[in-house]
């Protein structure tokens, strides 16, 4: 019989089960790796879309008998079916089990969304699709892949614990690597000290097997026979409670390298009885010079330990779910305000109503004056907006961060300061309305002066007061030796397009272009004109289909083109997970009754949800009900491992 001792975590008497389980820290490690896999470079990766289910993620070697912490959530996951995500079920169970340790009650942000399959995840690599966009080990880089990739080493989601593949066993060298690998997911040092010490406060590492196969076969993974890393041991005398013994020990205690009962290196303590452990990548908490004061405060200070911890945990699950407006809890309250890296805004000034009709008839004034604004008001509005990216729902025009550095700076952005400053006389003269609406519309008018069809404007946007939000990761990515077809491809996919959308937006008015037509397809197929290396990509294999398509139909161009249109410029009004407000929301720009009749596009404008979503809103996700139901199948699940 097992004697369960704390809501998620269980201690084993009886002699057939192993001494020391628990199944908090397999949560706690669940979660992490979930969302682990982020990185800031194009908001790729994170829990979102629960795609730790799936292939390859699942079958990374760092993800080792995680199926099996995703076996125990399963009976969960079947009582609430499509009201709960396992996206979101896997983060709760992960805040839950650190919470039942003792560990004061963390915020949740749920509302993640489950993919079909793990295919979005294939970039991440080992796969030929990231080999194709970014290489790294079949030429041989293993243990020191390049960012875009968040991990250094293929198949790990972060770094090797038993150091760098080139400097073993070396912790100073395993914190260069620490710090490259955490700073691709976007945390500075104090976080990711936070992050590793807190997290290695729980659980312990799996290689002990006295009953050998060990690692393989039907048990793999499963009671006394346990082999997930082939590192053995806990961290800390006491896994299975919140403490700040893991940085006390390290830093007081003298350590020497060794081979454990998995044969593989692992430090132990020499001047103590106490059998724990320390990994490589953990003595670089106290051996890296930049590192190691703050393990010295937070060994003296849990509370401060805590506060960091909490703070980076939140991070590390929601860096990927965008701004506050996406997160549900059936506690709104208790969903934090937007935090640093969720690009705050201010409030909506609810009380003006923005005379949108006013605006846009100064700015068709501004059009007719000069025609040489219908572009630069065009190549404003795509600017703007073209920070969007649906992989981390960051960036997009609310806010106008384009007028401040660093994304005013972008030699991408080159002329958008000439056009913002041509619009100020719209802005002074119009009460309340924002320079990210005024910049939208503005944009959208020049479009339908130069002949692309009319759209719903849909107004309500508010202004960022600095460009802190604009991080750098949301500059245009740039890669090395990479084809051109692949870039345009990747652009598309991260900014949510689809590849006809993303070809259709091509032909937007540039330079000194004054009309949008399929005019601009026929001229790209016959090869006049002059065109950059992007432009150039299209007439390969993979987009020359729809090039030719958009030239030889113009409506169904201009159908596809506004629609595209419309998305980037609204694909940031979020309202929960998948809603948006501009659904219901149109602002007539035009003197005339009713709003213009929507029109047979493939794709819709307010469409963000992605294929194979469940469409579902987890709206209890947060609640005491679904919580304990958390421990009850965890205990179940656990006392069934157990017998066995
Ligand atoms: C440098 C970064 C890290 C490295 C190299 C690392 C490495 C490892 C390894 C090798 C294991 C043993 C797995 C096994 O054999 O069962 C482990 C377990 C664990 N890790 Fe980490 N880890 C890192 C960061 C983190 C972070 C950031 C967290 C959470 C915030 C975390 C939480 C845990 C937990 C709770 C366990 C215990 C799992 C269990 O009890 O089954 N780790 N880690």
């Amino acid at each position: 019989m097992c004697d369960i001792f704390v809501a998620l975590t269980f201690r084993f008497s009886h002699e057939s089960c192993r001494a020391v389980l628990a199944f908090s820290g397999l949560m706690i490690r669940l979660a992490w790796h979930c969302n682990g896999s982020y990185r800031e470079f194009d908001g790729r990766g994170g829990c979102d879309g629960g795609r730790i289910r799936f292939d390859p993620e699942i079958n990374w070697p760092d993800n080792a008998n995680l199926d099996k912490a995703l076996q125990l959530l399963a009976p969960i996951k079947e009582k609430y079916g499509s009201s709960l995500s396992w996206g979101d079920l896997i983060v709760l169970a992960g805040n839950t089990a650190i919470e039942s340790m003792g560990f004061p009650k963390l915020p949740f942000c749920g509302g993640r969304v489950d993919d079909a399959d793990g295919s979005d995840s294939l970039i991440l690599g080992p796969s030929d699709a990231q080999e194709e966009l970014t290489p790294c080990v079949s030429i041989g880089q293993q243990g020191m892949c390049d960012s875009p990739l968040g991990p250094t080493t293929m198949g790990l989601i972060y770094v090797n614990p038993e150091g760098p593949v080139s400097d073993p066993d070396n912790p100073v060298s395993s914190g260069l690597d620490i710090r490259e690998a955490f700073s691709r997911m976007g945390f500075n040092d104090t976080e990711t000290v936070a992050l590793v010490g807190g997290g290695h406060a729980f659980g312990k590492a799996h290689a002990a097997c006295p009953d050998p196969p060990c690692g393989e076969g039907a048990m793999r993974g499963i009671g006394k026979n346990t082999f997930t890393s082939g590192l053995e041991g806990a961290w800390t005398p006491q896994p299975t409670t919140w403490t700040n013994l893991y940085f006390q020990n390290m830093l007081n205690l003298e350590w020497e390298i060794g081979t454990g009962p998995g044969g593989h290196q692992q430090w132990a303590p020499t001047n103590s009885d106490l059998d724990i452990i320390m990994l490589t990548t953990d003595l670089a908490l106290r051996d890296d010079p930049t590192y190691l004061p703050i393990s010295q405060l937070f060994a003296e200070n849990i509370t401060a330990l805590e506060e960091q911890f909490a703070a980076a945990w939140y991070r590390l699950t929601t860096a990927d779910m965008g701004p506050p407006e996406r997160c549900i809890n059936d506690k709104p309250e208790e969903i934090p305000p937007a935090q640093w890296w969720q690009q705050p805004l201010p409030n909506m000034m609810l009380a003006i109503e923005v005379d949108y009709i006013g605006a846009r008839s100064k700015i068709q004034a501004l059009i007719d004056e000069d025609s040489n604004n219908i572009a630069a008001f065009a190549n404003l509005a795509h600017r703007c907006a073209a920070t969007f990216r649906v992989t981390d729902h960051k960036g997009g025009c609310n806010g106008a961060r384009i007028r401040f550095a660093p994304e005013s700076e972008w030699p991408e952005n080159a002329g958008t300061a000439d056009a913002l400053a041509t619009l100020e006389a719209v802005k002074d003269e119009i009460p309340g309305i924002s320079y990210a609406d005024l910049i939208v519309l503005a944009g959208q008018t020049a479009i339908e002066t130069a002949g692309g069809i009319e759209m719903d404007f849909c107004g309500g946007r508010v202004d960022a007061t600095d460009g802190l939000g604009s991080m750098d990761a949301l500059a245009p990515r740039y890669y090395n030796d990479t084809a051109q077809v692949l870039l345009v491809r990747d652009d598309m996919q991260v900014k949510g397009l689809s590849a006809k959308e993303g070809v259709a937006l091509f032909a937007r008015p540039k330079n000194s272009d004054e009309v949008l037509s399929n005019e601009y397809f026929v001229q790209l197929l016959a090869g006049e004109g002059e065109y950059d290396e992007y432009e150039m990509a299209l007439l390969e294999e993979e987009f020359l289909p729809i090039v030719e398509e958009f030239a030889g139909d113009d409506s169904k161009f201009k159908v596809i083109f506004r629609s595209a249109w419309t998305k980037m410029m609204t694909a940031d009004r979020y309202d929960g997970p998948v809603g948006n407000v501009c659904t219901d929301r149109i602002d007539p720009t035009l003197q005339r009754d009713a709003p213009v009749d929507v029109e047979d596009g493939e794709e819709m404008v307010s469409d963000v949800s992605r294929e194979g979503d469940e469409g579902f809103r987890s709206l209890n996700s947060g609640n005491p009900s679904m919580r304990s139901d958390l421990v009850v199948g965890l205990f179940l699940g656990a006392l069934t491992l157990c017998l066995l």
